[in-house]
């Protein structure tokens, strides 16, 4: 890529000429694609942009509000969020098997976004995060392991013409791109998450006692591993749906039993577990026990192959 500026003005003359006076319109997941994309388009079209965050339950803690805060308030792009939380819940209601889950919760996106899209005007464009690796990984279809596109994209019969600004650059391009767009630090390093998001950590039916008890977990997990300065690719925690025998305070206890995994990988099509510090994950553990409906805590030291990085 030539340097990130020139890409930048570039791309806003690009957006500027296609799309002229028109509305465009753009999903917000809080990951770093669609994040660059939101702040490129804005420097072209300031307030023709919407950007819509669709709040599906299924995150990590404290991440609606960051989205809202950071987008929202700090880079002054019009946004809109929908709290679609109960209504995804209701949709995976008595749903166990992962690519079940997959598509609910693709579809259930599509339908909240064309159903929200409708009340706010009339939008030309559809501004998407498509990075060169989604164009390459959705092309081979024969490969996939998991229906990872599906997820969190386009309404099929929607009537949008496609803005894909980011379409030729690499992730790390996309990085550089967006710290040069004052992105904060945060954003730009931030982890791979999932579309599908804590919806694939759970193990089993998914409700809202477990994605409290998940979300906690994860987050004493993260803080551990960053408070100890860790350089990792991935790491989050998952509720294996396994209850196991536990005693507090002399009592016994019958309880959730957390897996903590962390991999370090290039592409995600392989991945090595990380050898974490025992400090780190003894650390962890103790707090993650304490978090109500929790007795036992363990941890992943399997490759892929021969397992994915995500338990479902
Ligand atoms: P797996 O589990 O297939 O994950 O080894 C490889 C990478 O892809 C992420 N992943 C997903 N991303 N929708 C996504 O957007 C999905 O359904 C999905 N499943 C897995 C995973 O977090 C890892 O970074």
């Amino acid at each position: 890529m030539k340097n990130e500026d020139q890409f930048i003005n570039e791309q806003i003359k690009i957006i500027q000429e296609t799309v002229g006076s028109e509305k465009v319109l753009c999903a917000l997941s809080g990951g770093i694609d669609s994040a660059v994309t939101a702040l490129l388009v804005h420097r072209a079209i300031g307030d023709n942009l919407l950007c819509m965050f669709i709040d599906n339950g299924l995150m990590r803690k404290g991440e609606p509000e960051e989205v809202i805060e950071t987008f929202g308030r700090r880079c002054n792009i019009r946004l809109q969020a929908v709290n679609a939380q109960e209504r995804f819940l209701h949709a995976l209601k008595g749903i166990t098997a992962p690519e079940t889950k997959r598509k609910i919760i693709g579809t259930e996106f599509i339908r909240v976004f064309e159903e929200e899209a409708i009340k706010y005007g009339d939008f030309s464009f559809l501004a998407q995060g498509t990075i060169r690796s989604d164009i390459i990984e959705t092309g081979n279809k024969k490969r996939s392991i998991k229906s990872h596109h599906n997820v969190g994209g386009l309404p099929e019969k929607i009537n949008f013409n496609l803005l894909e600004p980011l379409k030729t650059l690499y992730k790390d391009q996309v990085r550089s791109v967006g710290s040069a767009l004052g992105l904060p630090d945060y954003i730009v390093r931030r982890q791979p998450f999932p579309g599908p998001g804590l919806g694939i950590r759970i193990i089993g039916e998914i409700t809202a006692e477990k994605l409290e008890i998940l979300r906690e977990a994860d987050f004493v997990f993260c803080q551990e591993i960053e408070k100890d300065g860790l350089s990792i690719w991935q790491y989050f925690a998952v509720l294996t749906n396994m209850k196991t025998v536990g005693v507090t305070g002399g009592v016994r206890t019958y309880n959730y039993t957390i897996a903590l995994r962390a991999v370090d990988s290039i592409d995600a099509i392989t991945a090595e577990w990380v050898r974490l510090p025992w400090a780190t994950l003894k650390a962890a553990a103790e707090k993650i026990t304490q978090i109500p409906g929790v007795s036992r805590v363990v941890y992943d030291i399997t490759g892929k192959p021969p397992a994915t990085i995500e338990w479902e």
